[in-house]
């Protein structure tokens, strides 16, 4: 790919702008930069770029898709707010299990650069597309018994989404015959996000201010590649952006590579020929025909992100933009080599195998095991980042893009919220010395954070973790085995990343510390929830190791 200097780039705003892109289920090893079986040169070639910094101790806030969706906007983990789980939103008026997110306003990033700058970044400079997840668009879900929760309550002044699940291909109701049997794609047994009540429909929403709901559903065809359409609406949201000279902030979260994953036959013989993927090795077998789709639509992806940026470039933005790129957790659910997801077949549409990877990690997609919100991580700022080819292992998470933003635009939280808990951190100060940068030497000190699992319906046992430096506490994980999921567990990162070690008994000074560090951030928690966000599930966050809620103790 080149990056070489364009003609566009002639006045660009003395503002930074802000990029944030997110891929879905996606795991650590799946891009070729960790020796993933896709071949993904853009994304491989920009974190390699001058002004980039690879970081590979990065974490999704959450282990599934509402709550990482929550902490990108927060910087506070998504149980402060009472995003406790995946929402099912396939009824435009009412999301199942109903809920509000941030209800009390939580201070946002699309607040943070309109409160630091009003005339900048406001007039539709504030942007949302994609998989927005985190309740409903209509302007009046109030009038259903539901809750209005978009884009535009949060933050951003603009927007192109869809409002959950959808596929990688062709959403916008041009169902194949053989996608009919996936049509219940929405969470929750909901039939899917249709109008009129049975056509199969994914469709992208937009604010119009002449439409009944305060918003308007995409009217034509979409590309078989959805990260295409994706791609061409940043592309037309900076080409008018950059015509004011104002700078923007943009989040883009693509539906790839999430089940269904659906890529061109082209781009799957492709992959089977070893063009865009690596072939088995000797003796292996063929890549199956859903491994192929999954494949396919990393290359797919890597496209996206490869357009996506020189849009950046060409605009004249590249240097003084912050692009964040991460995945929303880890990948879909498997059992080989190890058989330990004995519990991950309790979902209908959930495939107990699936073709993504996490690498050398433990677990997938909800497991408090690395293998569930270890995740790929690359941020630009060719402003700050200085000299090539950095990587770091130095803890980074979602949360941390606002408190980052707010550092970079010396903005604070509106006076009322100024005291709430925040778990993201900024990360200018990593950014500007990728070298030799450690959390330790700080003033604030090691890095610790909280990690929580939870089902909607509790079916599925809750999962607990904490991070502390290299420390890491779990306590009920999705693939735990019968007799782990019973007992605290304590693993040292820096010598077992593979968490195969449980030093627990070996240990137990530090089991005892990290379980007092945990229960200390547990109670903030719950604090948020009654005494900041008052959501109205604030009751319902579970004990540890228990079946009973939080109000059923107090
Ligand atoms: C990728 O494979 C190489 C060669 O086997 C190995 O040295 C390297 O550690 C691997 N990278 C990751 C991230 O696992
Ligand atoms: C919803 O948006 C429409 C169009 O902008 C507007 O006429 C209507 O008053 C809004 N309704 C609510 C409840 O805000
Ligand atoms: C969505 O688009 C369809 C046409 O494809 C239109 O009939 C319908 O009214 C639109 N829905 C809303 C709520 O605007
Ligand atoms: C949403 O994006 C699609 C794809 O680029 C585009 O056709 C459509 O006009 C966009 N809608 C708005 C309101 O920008
Ligand atoms: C971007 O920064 C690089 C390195 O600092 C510099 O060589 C280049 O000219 C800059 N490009 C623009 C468009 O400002
Ligand atoms: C990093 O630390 C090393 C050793 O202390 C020092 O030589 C080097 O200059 C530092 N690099 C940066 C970019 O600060
Ligand atoms: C846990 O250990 C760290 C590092 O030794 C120490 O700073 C901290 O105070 C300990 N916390 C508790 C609750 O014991």
């Amino acid at each position: 790919m080149s990056y070489s200097n364009s003609n566009y780039a002639t006045h660009s705003p003395a503002l930074p702008s802000f990029l944030f892109l997110l891929a879905d289920d996606i795991g650590w090893g799946d891009f070729s930069y960790n020796n993933g079986t896709a071949l993904t040169p853009n994304i491989d070639a920009w974190a390699k770029r001058d002004g980039s910094v690879l970081l590979q101790d990065f974490h999704s806030g959450g282990t599934v898709c509402s709550p990482t969706r929550a902490t990108i906007l927060t910087g506070r983990h998504h149980f402060r707010d009472c995003v406790d789980f995946v929402y099912g939103c396939s009824d435009m008026s009412q999301c199942v299990p109903n809920f509000e997110f941030a209800p009390s306003k939580t201070f946002t990033v699309g607040d943070a650069v309109r409160t630091a700058f009003p005339e900048e970044y406001d007039g539709n400079g504030v942007f949302f597309a994609g998989k927005w997840h985190l309740g409903s668009f209509f302007n009046d879900s109030e009038a259903y018994g539901g809750t209005t929760s978009s884009p535009l309550t949060h933050g951003f002044n603009k927007m192109n989404a869809t409002i959950e699940v959808a596929p990688t291909a062709t959403l916008n109701c041009q169902c194949k015959a053989e996608w009919k049997k996936h049509c219940k794609f929405g969470h929750y047994h909901k039939p899917n996000h249709c109008f009129p009540e049975g056509e199969c429909c994914f469709n992208y929403w937009w604010d119009d201010p002449m439409a009944p709901h305060g918003v308007t559903n995409l009217t034509w065809p979409t590309p078989l590649d959805d990260s295409l359409y994706l791609a061409d609406a940043f592309s037309r949201f900076l080409e008018e952006r950059s015509s004011s000279e104002k700078p923007f902030l943009a989040q883009i979260s693509f539906h790839h590579c999430h089940i269904p994953f659906i890529a061109s036959e082209k781009a799957k013989r492709d992959c089977a020929a070893g063009k865009t993927c690596r072939l088995p090795e000797k003796g292996e077998p063929l890549y199956t025909d859903q491994e192929l789709d999954y494949y396919a639509c990393l290359t797919e992806l890597d496209n996206a992100v490869g357009i996506i940026l020189r849009t950046v470039q060409e605009y004249g933005y590249y240097n003084n933009t912050m692009v964040w790129f991460a995945t929303d957790n880890g990948p879909e659910h498997n059992c080989p080599p190890l058989g330990i997801c004995q519990k991950a077949d309790t979902h209908p549409h959930r495939p107990v195998e699936g073709p993504g990877s996490s690498g050398p990690l433990r677990g997938r997609k909800r497991d408090i095991y690395e293998g569930g919100h270890r995740v790929p991580g690359v941020v630009s700022y060719p402003s700050e980042v200085r000299g090539g080819n950095h990587i770091t292992w130095e803890t980074a998470t979602t949360m941390d893009f606002l408190p980052t933003v707010m550092e970079m635009l010396n903005v604070e939280r509106p006076e009322n919220q100024r005291t709430w808990a925040m778990d993201g951190r900024s990360i200018l100060p990593l950014l500007r010395n990728p070298t030799n940068f450690t959390w330790k030497e700080t003033t604030e000190g090691v890095r610790s954070l909280g990690i929580a699992y939870r089902h909607h319906d509790r079916k599925v046992a809750d999962g607990w973790g904490f991070r502390f430096g290299p420390w890491k506490y779990v306590h009920g994980s999705m693939s735990c085995t019968v007799a782990e999921c019973q007992r605290p567990q304590l693993y040292n990162l820096d010598d077992d990343l593979g968490e195969r070690h449980d030093l627990s008994a070996k240990h137990p000074d530090i089991l005892a510390n990290m379980t007092t560090q945990f229960n200390q951030w547990f109670h903030s928690v719950s604090k948020s929830r009654h005494e900041e966000s008052k959501c109205r599930l604030a009751d319902l966050l579970p004990l540890p190791g228990s079946s009973r809620t939080d109000s059923e103790i107090n």
